[in-house]
């Protein structure tokens, strides 16, 4: 047997007992011990692998619980250097719960606590403080006197003690003897190697459910890894299959008509370099070492020629917010200060641009500095200003009498002097809609034809922040752009704010979506590795009423009456009298719920919604579809009665072909789903199937999830930190992926009302009938039926279609249709006419993506 034909056959094995026998392989036998021991243990070598548990009846024979299972893993601070778990105490309390401690490393006076009431699933983690300026080691938990006592070392060679009643608050620590750290460490040999852990005795119940559990995890885990590449081998032999597909045009439901949306998020030089159609890169001199270690102000500019030395000040500038600017001294003249913009600047023959820079003569009036960009040495447009004492703003307008995709932007002073520079920016007039400081018209146009009902912004990440510092302000981002308050950006670069809270209403409206805004829930990243603690942390209880305050003053900001708030005139005076008409705001990113979050989280949700009961808030349930934060976050939700929360998950093709009932089962009644970031991991049509087959199971569960994002929505070539994305592009071109086509066709031709439709493939295996989907809607605006069916096997599906009666329906629909190998990259939708009748057959080709669009006959009554 060859070596490929052995990797397939196990899974195939496995899948044939799998699920049926599964139960048969649990089922109960009466032959066992009422309980046994239970030995929890961590790997010093590995500390990322978390809490790992064996059995065994005499101590001496241990059996590992799956195969090196990891129970719970630290998540504690940054990936990379943190998440570490050492030593953990693990101890079993009266009413059965589970409570862990352990510690994070070498230097952090914290350790780590969580509880559990069965060993699988894990309260979120909290990580309270103990003693400043000392570590924790090895702590030790247990119960005294009705109270958690935690004794721990420290590097100091000191034993402390810290006692809680809740576990939750812990005291101040108090030095305690030697004799008082009761190790509970045991050594065993499990699978041969020896290990330190701790020994519980545990009802045998308890380990027989953990089994269980372990070994349907690795069932679904290696199901839903399934691929298209193995296909040929999963249905060898298939041909012919046919398939039935029963509609009932007078069976429907509501379902939400704003499905589709997209998450704009300024990762992989989405913003500044890429939507943002700022030409110039670092245009105020304020990029940094904050933003990437190598990085300072003179970033992407560079000084050229003799007899000008160029230098950095911060004395007097243009505005706080904007603190560095250039200085040019000339002794005589030839000197140019340089910038290349993102990987060059691209200019269009004939296009004009608005050139403006802030000057100021620092020992000379009037001193004249020349502005052109450049290609090579070839000017190809120009203008010259003079610097006057105090700074100015300069603008003027610039007509490239050629093409460039390289060009640069060349100050010259003509004249011997000093004089200061700041924020120079060229900007192209021929924006998406002309506006002004507007977005890149390719670009956008991209975003514009998936036809999105909604703009999240602006993050993700972005948002919450690495560390409280990086928090995103909303106010930052708005007024004068030079006013603004530029950040480092969390995937490594910086973000201007150039493209601010303003311009995403202002584009919002222009593609006729509504803005979602998410901003932080008073809490950074959980992985953040800035900020000290190396973990979430929060702004101080204190903090939060003024916190709370900014949340309000956005919606005030964008909803406001400008006659009556300086909130609103604020708006006004940017460019829009009237309301944005905001009505969602998303308050947390897939944070960690931990107590530090919960607590700020719904003090900011019931604070906005007492005070603006007309704004859905959109809360969050961790960036899983499964797991601690999901489901703690859900609790929360229900608890709080939350409309909505924000579900995310990144998961492989296989998830999505074999979990499609997974909103089938959620609660109809009860807070809705946005699902704000998901892809399938990948840019082929495997990937973009696997994503159309997941969005036909929402529109069926489309009302309970009421919007759906694709993330990430866009990247820079070269400037890539996140794949897959949605669009690619670089200066000149843009690159929509096959993702991209099905997230279009599926914008364009959504529904508010679910068709309920019967759909019969016939085939015995599960595996080919579970790869054809559909879903039915009708668009009530228009009145059209529309059909979308998916094909994710390697052959064609015969489909004969009955829709009951077709009257009042043109007999000429629209086809859309994307199809390939499922490894193929550079496929878009074929569009063509198919005829259609009450009965009627359409032969879907093998890995394929059909939208057909039945228009309703206007003119018939
Ligand atoms: O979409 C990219 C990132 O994925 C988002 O910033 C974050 O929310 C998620 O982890």
């Amino acid at each position: 047997m060859n070596n490929i034909k052995k990797k397939l056959i196990i899974p195939l094995m496995f899948t044939a007992i799998c699920p049926a026998t599964l139960n048969a392989t649990v089922k109960k036998s009466e032959n066992h011990p009422d309980s046994v021991y239970l030995l929890s243990y961590a790997t010093p070598s590995n500390p990322k692998e978390g809490i790992r548990l064996a059995y065994s009846i005499d101590k001496k024979n241990w059996i590992n619980i799956g195969n090196n299972h990891s129970f719970v893993r630290s998540d504690f601070g940054t990936w990379g250097a943190e998440k570490n778990m050492y030593s953990p105490s693990v101890m079993q309390d009266t009413d059965g719960t589970w409570y862990a401690v352990w510690s994070l490393n070498n230097r952090t006076p914290q350790f780590a606590t969580t509880l559990t009431h069965d060993l699988w699933t894990w309260k979120p983690q909290d990580y309270p403080f103990v003693t400043k300026g000392e570590n924790v080691i090895a702590p030790v938990i247990t119960k005294e006197n009705g109270q958690f006592v935690v004794t721990y070392k420290t590097s100091g060679g000191d034993i402390y003690r810290t006692v809680s009643s809740d576990f939750k608050n812990w005291s101040n620590p108090e030095k305690t003897s030697e004799e008082n750290y009761k190790s509970k460490l045991t050594q065993a040999i499990v699978n041969g190697i020896e290990r330190e852990g701790e020994v519980n005795r545990v009802a045998w119940h308890i380990v027989d459910e953990l089994i269980t559990n372990v070994e349907a995890a690795a069932f679904r885990a290696q199901r839903d890894n399934e691929r298209m590449a193995d296909d040929e081998w999963r249905f060898k032999g298939l041909k012919d299959v046919k398939a039935s597909l029963s509609i009932n045009l007078n069976d429907t439901k509501a379902i939400s008509s704003d499905l589709i949306g997209i998450f704009f998020e300024d990762i992989n030089y989405a913003a500044d370099g890429g939507l943002y159609a700022e030409l110039i890169q670092n245009r105020d001199f304020e990029y940094s070492n904050s933003d990437r270690g190598e990085w300072n102000s003179k970033t992407s500019w560079s000084l050229q020629g003799e007899g000008c030395e160029w230098t950095i000040e911060t004395d007097n500038p243009i505005h706080a917010n904007n603190s560095h600017y250039s200085i040019l001294n000339t002794t005589h003249t030839g000197g140019q200060l340089i910038n290349n913009g993102f990987d060059g600047i691209t200019i269009k023959k004939g296009e004009k641009y608005n050139l403006s820079l802030f000057l100021r003569s620092i020992d000379k009036n009037g001193q004249k500095i020349r502005v052109s960009i450049k290609n090579g040495t070839e000017v190809l447009a120009t203008s010259t200003f003079s610097a006057t004492p105090a700074w100015k703003q300069h603008k003027a307008t610039l007509t490239a009498k050629s093409a460039a995709d390289n060009a640069s932007l060349c100050i010259e002073p003509l004249s011997e002097g000093k004089v200061g520079i700041d924020f120079v920016s060229l900007f192209p007039q021929n924006t998406y809609k002309k506006r002004t400081n507007g977005m890149r018209a390719d670009l956008a146009q991209l975003l514009a034809d998936l036809h999105p009902r909604f703009v999240r912004f602006p993050g993700g990440c972005a948002t919450h922040g690495n560390g409280i510092d990086n928090i995103y302000h909303w106010k930052n981002t708005v007024g004068p752009l030079h006013e603004r308050k530029g950040n480092f950006n969390i995937w490594g670069y910086h973000q201007s704010m150039g493209l601010g809270f303003y311009e995403y209403f202002q584009f919002c409206e222009d593609i006729g979506a509504e803005p979602l805004p998410v901003l932080a829930a008073g809490v950074p990243c959980q992985n953040s590795s800035r900020g000290g603690d190396g973990q979430q942390g929060g702004i101080p209880m204190e903090e939060m009423d003024e916190y709370l305050q900014e949340l309000l003053d956005l919606i005030e900001w964008a909803n406001g009456d400008a006659k009556t708030s300086p909130l609103a005139r604020m708006r006004a005076e940017a460019g829009h009298p009237k309301p944005f008409n905001l009505k969602f705001l998303g308050i947390g990113n897939e944070d960690l719920i931990s107590d530090v979050f919960t607590e700020r989280y719904n003090y900011l949700c019931r604070g906005i919604r007492a005070k603006h009961p007309e704004i859905t808030v959109v809360g969050t349930v961790g960036p899983f579809f499964e797991g601690s934060d999901y489901e703690y976050g859900w609790q929360i939700a229900k608890e709080e009665k939350l409309p909505i929360v924000d579900e995310h998950y990144y998961n492989s093709p296989g998830w999505f072909i074999n979990n499609q009932k997974f909103y089938d089962k959620y609660e109809r009644n009860s807070t809705k789903v946005y699902l704000g970031e998901y892809a399938s991991k990948g840019n082929n049509l495997e990937n973009a199937l696997a994503e159309g087959l997941h969005i036909t199971n929402l529109e069926r569960n489309g009302d309970v999830v009421v919007m759906s994002s694709y993330a990430p929505l866009l990247a820079k070539e070269k400037h890539t930190q996140w794949n897959p994305d949605l669009i690619y592009f670089n200066n000149t071109e843009v690159k929509p992926t096959v993702n991209y086509y099905v997230q279009q066709l599926c914008g364009q031709n959504s529904g508010s009302q679910y068709i309920y439709n019967q759909l019969n493939v016939e085939n015995n295996n599960e595996a080919v009938r579970i790869r054809v989907a559909s879903s039915v809607v009708k668009d009530e605006k228009t009145g059209d039926i529309i059909l979308k069916l998916v094909n994710c096997l390697p052959s064609s599906v015969k489909l004969d279609i009955n829709l009951g009666t077709i009257e009042g329906y043109q007999s000429t629909a629209s086809k859309s249709v994307i199809t390939g190998n499922y490894n193929e990259r550079n496929l878009r939708p074929v569009v063509s006419e198919i005829e259609v009748s009450d009965n009627f057959d359409y032969e879907l080709p093998k890995y394929s993506f059909t939208v057909i669009r039945i228009k309703k006959d206007t003119k018939k009554k």
